[in-house]
C-alpha cells in the first residue's frame, strides 16, 4: 500500500509540473481540428489529477493492517500500476517540453508547433493519458463492486492519526547486545569452550531458532576472544552458498593485504582454493566462525581445509538446524533456548516502558502486556520488536488490547508463518508510511549485506522516498529515517564511528525474508536469485540481480523499470547491461558497482529520469558525451573507475549533489601520492547543489573558483602547490557547512600555508603537507576546537611538540600523527584528550620517548604504533589508560620484549 500511495504522490507532482508549463495552455490556443486531442490536454490532466487526489486521501485514511484483505491488496497493485504509468507519461511530457534544451520558451513553442515530430509525440502523450483516465475510472468502479473496506481499515477518527503522529515522534533506543538479558551465562559457556585446554582443533555449534540471538552471542564473544588467536575469520554461509565462495571469503578474511596481492584467488578452482587455505591455516592457532549454516554439507564440504596443528584452534558454527549442530561432539553444542517468562518480561519492559520510571508497567496494562509477552515465545527479537511498537502507543487499555488483538489475528491467520514472522509482520505494519519503502528497499541487497549509511541514504533520496522537511536537507531527513528504522529494530547496527554515529548496518535474515515476500506481493521489486520465475505479465518496477544464473532478461517486460542493480559480476557480458539500458527511460537508479564493464552505452543520455548512476569500481575509462542530458542526476559515483576526466557537458547537470571520482594508483599506499583525482572542466563550479566532491586535482584556477561551491559538506583536493594555498584558504572559508576536508600537497616537502583557514563546521580533517609551526595556533584550531572529532596530520614535519596545541581539541576521538613531528619526546598530560578513542603514531624516526601521565586520554581504547625506530623504551604510564583494549605495534621493538607484533593484553598483564 505504501508503494501505491507513493506512486500516486509522484504522479501527482509530475502532473502539477506539467500543468505549470506554458505548453499546456498554448496547446489550447494552437489547436486546430486535426489536433483536437492536444487541445484537451489541460482538461485531461486536471481530471486525472483530481481523481488521483481522491484516491490518495482514501489511502491516507486506511488503517494499517490490511494484508489480509486480498481484493484490496490486488486493487492497490492495480492502482499503483496506473499511477506509475501516469508518472511515466508525465516524465516524458516534461522531457519533451523541457524548454532549456531549446533556448527559451517562445522559441520552443514556435518550433514545437512547426515540427510535426514533436507534435506527434505530444499527440501520442495525450492519447495515452486518455487511456489512463479511462483506467482510473474503471478502477473506481471495480472497487465499489468487489473490494470490501472494513470499518477497522477506515481508521475511525482523527484520534488514530494523532496516535500515529505520537508513535512516529517518540521512538525507542538502540538494540545493543546489552539489551539481551540472559546472554551472560551463554557467553561464559561459549568462552569456556573456546579457551578449553583441548589442544586439538574442535568444532563448537551454537543452535536455536531464528531471532533467538545466536549471532549476537557469537559476535560478542568472537570480538573479545579473537585477539588470542593468530588468525581469525567470520563468514556468513547463506542459504544458497557455494563452497568456492565460502572458501574465497575465508581466504580474503585471513590474508593481509600483501598476501592478497600475491595470491590470485579469483579464478582458482575448488581444489586450488582448498590447498591455498590449508596452507594459510597450517601451524596456526585459528578461530573461525561459520554463521548461519543451513545444512551439514556446508561444513562437511570444506572440513578438510581445517588443518589441526594441536594449538587449540576452534571453529564455531551457528545454525537453526539441529542436524547441523550435531556435527559438533556432544559437550561442544550450545543450544539457545527461548527465554523463560521472567526474563522475557524484563526485555519486553525495558523496551516498552523505556520512558517510564524503572521501566515499570502501569497496573492497568499488566494483563495485556502479559498476554502479549506470552505470545512472543521467549524470542528476544520478537520481544524487542513488539516492545518498540508498544513503547510509543498510548498507555491505555483499549490501545493495548487493540495491538494484542491484531497480534492474535496475525498469528491465527498466518499459520504458514511462524511466531516470529507474525510478530515481525506486525512491526512492519506499524511502520509509518515513509519508512515502509525505505525498509523494503533494503532487501534488494544480498543477504548479510553491510549497508554503508551514506550510500543507503543517497539511494533512498534518488528513489524519492524522502520528503523535504522544513529547513533540513534531504540527507539529514533521510538520516532520521535510518535512525528510526534502527530504533525499531528493523535494521541492526554493525559499526559505528568513533563518536557513535552509525556507519554500517545490516538486515536480520528473517526480516529480509519477510521484506522479500512483501516486495514480491506488492510489486515493489523483483529480486532475482537464479531461480525466480518471470513472466510477461509482470510489472517490474525495480530489478535487483543477485545471481543471474546466466539468464538473459529478454522476456521480462522492463519498460517501466525504475531501478536496476546488479550484484552478479558475471552480468558484464549480458546485453541487458551492455546495450539494453538506454531503452528503460523510466530508470531513476542504475547501479553497476563492481562490474568490470569498460563502456557505458553511448545513448545513456536517454535516461532523462536518472537520479543515481553508480559506476564505482568498474573499468570504465570514458563517459559518453550524452551524459550531459541527464538533467536529473543527483549522484554520480565513479570512485575507483578509470575515469580521469569528465566530459565538458557535466557542467549542465545542475541537480548534481554528490560526485565521486578518485582512483588508487599505489595499492600499498607507500608513496606520498597514492591516489589520483579527476580533472574537472571549467564551469563545474556553477553546480551550486554539490555537497560531496571527491576528489579534484588542484591548480590555480580550481582553487580560485572553488569558493562558489558553498554547499559542500565533504571535499577532497589533491596535488596542492605552495603558491595555491592562500587562494585555497580563501575559497574553503566560504564553505560554511563543510564537515569533512582532506588536503594533500603536491609533494611530501611542499609547504602549505593554511593558517587562514576557517571552517566552523569541520568535524573530520585530513592534512597531508608540510605545515608552518604556527598552524596549530591558527584560527582553524581555535574556532573549531569543539567540533573537530577526527584529525590526521601527515608529513607536517613540525619541530615543536604539537600536543599542547592539539590538547585544546576536547572532543577529539581519533588522532593520527604520521611524520608529523621531528622531536624526540611526546608527553600526554593529565586531562588531555578526554574523548580520544584511537591514537596512531607512525613514521617518526626521531621519537625516543612517549609518556602518559595519570588522567590523560581517559577514554583511549586503541593505540597503534608503527615504524618508530628509536622508540625502544616501553611508553611510560600506559598502565594509567584504564580503557585501553588493544595496543598494536608494527615495526616497533621495545627492549625486553620479543620481536614481532605485540598485542596489548599481554603487555598490560606484564606491566601492571
Ligand atoms: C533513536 O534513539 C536514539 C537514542 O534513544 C535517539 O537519540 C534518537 O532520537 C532516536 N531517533 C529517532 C529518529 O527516533
Ligand atoms: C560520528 O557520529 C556523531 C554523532 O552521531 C556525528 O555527530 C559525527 O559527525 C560523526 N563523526 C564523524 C567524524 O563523522
Ligand atoms: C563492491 O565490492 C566491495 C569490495 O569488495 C564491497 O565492499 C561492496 O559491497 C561491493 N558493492 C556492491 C554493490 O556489491
Ligand atoms: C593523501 O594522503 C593520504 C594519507 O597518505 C592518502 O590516504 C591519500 O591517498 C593521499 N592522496 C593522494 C592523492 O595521494
Ligand atoms: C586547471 O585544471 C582544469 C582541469 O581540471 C583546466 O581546465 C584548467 O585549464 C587548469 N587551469 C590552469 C591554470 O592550469
Ligand atoms: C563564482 O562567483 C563569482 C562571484 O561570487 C562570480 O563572479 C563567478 O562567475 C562565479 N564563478 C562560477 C564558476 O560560478
Ligand atoms: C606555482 O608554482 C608552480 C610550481 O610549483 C608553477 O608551475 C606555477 O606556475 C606557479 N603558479 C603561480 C600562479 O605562480
Ligand atoms: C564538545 O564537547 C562539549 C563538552 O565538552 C559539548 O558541549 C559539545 O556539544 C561538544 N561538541 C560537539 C560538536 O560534539
Amino acid at each position: 500500500m505504501a508503494e501505491a500511495a507513493a506512486a500516486i504522490v509522484t504522479a501527482l507532482q509530475l502532473l502539477g509540473q506539467a500543468l505549470a508549463t506554458e505548453i499546456v495552455k498554448e496547446a489550447h490556443s494552437h489547436a486546430s481540428e486535426s489536433f483536437s486531442t492536444i487541445s484537451n490536454l489541460e482538461v485531461r490532466i486536471k481530471k486525472i489529477r483530481s481523481e488521483l487526489r481522491v484516491m490518495q486521501s482514501f489511502l491516507d485514511q486506511m488503517e494499517i493492517h490490511d494484508q489480509s484483505n486480498m481484493p484490496m491488496m490486488t486493487w492497490l497493485v492495480e492502482v499503483q500500476e496506473v499511477a506509475d504509468r501516469i508518472k511515466g507519461i508525465g516524465d516524458e511530457f516534461i522531457h519533451l517540453v523541457d524548454t532549456k534544451k531549446f533556448g527559451g520558451k517562445r522559441f520552443f513553442l514556435k518550433s514545437l508547433f512547426k515540427e510535426p515530430r514533436s507534435l506527434l509525440a505530444l499527440k501520442e502523450i495525450s492519447i495515452r493519458l486518455e487511456c489512463e483516465e479511462e483506467g482510473l475510472k474503471h478502477l473506481g468502479k471495480i472497487k465499489e463492486r468487489w473490494v470490501p473496506v472494513t470499518r477497522a481499515e477506515l481508521g475511525s477518527s482523527t484520534n488514530d492519526v494523532n496516535q500515529r503522529l505520537v508513535r512516529d515522534a517518540v521512538f525507542s533506543y538502540f538494540t545493543d547486545e546489552l539489551d539481551l538479558v540472559g546472554i551472560d551465562e551463554n557467553k561464559e559457556k561459549l568462552t569456556n569452550l573456546i579457551n578449553s585446554k583441548e589442544p586439538h582443533l574442535s568444532l563448537i555449534s551454537v543452535w536455536g531458532m531464528g531471532g533467538i540471538g545466536k549471532t549476537t552471542l557469537v559476535t560478542s564473544v568472537f570480538n573479545r576472544e579473537r585477539e588470542h588467536f593468530s588468525c581469525n575469520a567470520w563468514i556468513c554461509i547463506s542459504q544458497k552458498y557455494k563452497a568456492e565462495q565460502v572458501l574465497r571469503n575465508l581466504i580474503n578474511e585471513i590474508c593481509n593485504s600483501e598476501q592478497k596481492n600475491q595470491i590470485k584467488i579469483d579464478h582458482m578452482d575448488l581444489r586450488g582454493l582448498k590447498e591455498t587455505l590449508r596452507g594459510l591455516l597450517q601451524q596456526k592457532k585459528y578461530l573461525i566462525v561459520l554463521d548461519d549454516a543451513w545444512d551439514q554439507n556446508s561444513y562437511q564440504g570444506i572440513r578438510d581445509v581445517f588443518a589441526d596443528s594441536n594449538q587449540g584452534s576452534r571453529i564455531i558454527i551457528t545454525t537453526r538446524n539441529a542436524d547441523v549442530a550435531s556435527l559438533a561432539k556432544e559437550g561442544n553444542r550450545l543450544e539457545l533456548k527461548p527465554l523463560p517468562v521472567d526474563e522475557s518480561w524484563k526485555i519486553f519492559s525495558r523496551k516498552a516502558f523505556q520512558f517510564e520510571r524503572n521501566h515499570v508497567c502501569p497496573p492497568t496494562l499488566v494483563k495485556w502486556a502479559k498476554h502479549i509477552v506470552s505470545k512472543c515465545n521467549g524470542l528476544p527479537l520478537a520481544l524487542v520488536s513488539l516492545g518498540s511498537i508498544l513503547s510509543s502507543c498510548a498507555k491505555t487499555e483499549s490501545e493495548w488490547k487493540r495491538v494484542h488483538d491484531e497480534l492474535s489475528w496475525e498469528l491465527q491467520n498466518n499459520q504458514n508463518l511462524d511466531q516470529l514472522r507474525s510478530v515481525l509482520i506486525l512491526s512492519f505494519n506499524y511502520l509509518p508510511k515513509h519508512l515502509k519503502n525505505c525498509f523494503l528497499y533494503c532487501c534488494m541487497f544480498p543477504e548479510d549485506y553491510l549497508f554503508a549509511r551514506k550510500k543507503l541514504i543517497r539511494l533512498w533520496i534518488a528513489e524519492e522516498f524522502v520528503e523535504q522537511r522544513g529547513g533540513s536537507t534531504l540527507e539529514e531527513t533521510a538520516h532520521g529515517y535510518l535512525s528510526e528504522l534502527i530504533n525499531r529494530s528493523m535494521l541492526q547496527v554493525v559499526k559505528k564511528n568513533f563518536s557513535g554515529r552509525v556507519k554500517r548496518c545490516r538486515m536480520h535474515d528473517t526480516l529480509r525474508e519477510l521484506a522479500t515476500s512483501l516486495c514480491m506481493k506488492d510489486n515493489f521489486c523483483l529480486l532475482y536469485e537464479e531461480t525466480e520465475s518471470i513472466n510477461r505479465d509482470m510489472h517490474v518496477r525495480r530489478l535487483s540481480i543477485i545471481k543471474s544464473g546466466n539468464k538473459i532478461f529478454y522476456q521480462v517486460p522492463l519498460r517501466q523499470l525504475r531501478t536496476l542493480m546488479s550484484f552478479d559480476l558475471s552480468m558484464v557480458q549480458s546485453p541487458l547491461v551492455a546495450t539494453e539500458i538506454p531503452k528503460f527511460t523510466c530508470l531513476t537508479v542504475l547501479s553497476l558497482e563492481n562490474l568490470s564493464i569498460e563502456h557505458v552505452p553511448d545513448k545513456i543520455g536517454n535516461l532523462f529520469n536518472l537520479h543515481y548512476l553508480g559506476l564505482r569500481n568498474t573499468r570504465v575509462k570514458l563517459l559518453p558525451n550524452s551524459i550531459e542530458e541527464l538533467h536529473n542526476l543527483q549522484t554520480l559515483d565513479l570512485m575507483g573507475s578509470e575515469i580521469r576526466k569528465l566530459p565538458d557537458g557535466i557542467v549542465k547537470l545542475k541537480k548534481l549533489r554528490h560526485l565521486f571520482a578518485e582512483a588508487l594508483i599505489d595499492n600499498k599506499c607507500k608513496l606520498f601520492r597514492n591516489r589520483c583525482g579527476i580533472y574537472i572542466p571549467n564551469g563545474i563550479f556553477y553546480l551550486k547543489d554539490l555537497q560531496t566532491l571527491k576528489a579534484v586535482e588542484s591548480n590555480s584556477t580550481v582553487v580560485k573558483e572553488l569558493g562558489n561551491l558553498t554547499q559542500l559538506r565533504s571535499f577532497r583536493i589533491w596535488n596542492v602547490k605552495e603558491n595555491e594555498s592562500t587562494e585555497l584558504c580563501r575559497s574553503l572559508s566560504k564553505m560554511s557547512s563543510l564537515s569533512y576536508l582532506a588536503i594533500n600537497a603536491s609533494h611530501h616537502n611542499e609547504l602549505l600555508q593554511l593558517e587562514d583557514l576557517k571552517l566552523p563546521q569541520i568535524q573530520k580533517l585530513v592534512l597531508y603537507a608540510r605545515l608552518n609551526e604556527n598552524m596549530l595556533k591558527s584560527p582553524l584550531f581555535q574556532i573549531s576546537r569543539e567540533g573537530i572529532q577526527e584529525l590526521w596530520l601527515g608529513w607536517s614535519q613540525l619541530q615543536n611538540d604539537p600536543l599542547p596545541a592539539l590538547s585544546y581539541l576536547k572532543n577529539l576521538t581519533f588522532l593520527a600523527l604520521r611524520k608529523a613531528y621531528e622531536g624526540q619526546k611526546l608527553v600526554f598530560k593529565a586531562g588531555w584528550f578526554p574523548k580520544l578513542k584511537i591514537l596512531v603514531l607512525s613514521q617518526m624516526p626521531d621519537l625516543i620517548q612517549v609518556k602518559m601521565e595519570q588522567g590523560t586520554m581517559v577514554s583511549l581504547e586503541q593505540i597503534l604504533f608503527r615504524e618508530l625506530n628509536q622508540l625502544v623504551k616501553f611508553p611510560k604510564g600506559i598502565e594509567h589508560l584504564m580503557n585501553l583494549k588493544w595496543m598494536i605495534c608494527r615495526n616497533v621493538y621495545f627492549e625486553g620484549f620479543a620481536k614481532g607484533t605485540h598485542k596489548v593484553y599481554h603487555f598490560i598483564c606484564q606491566v601492571v
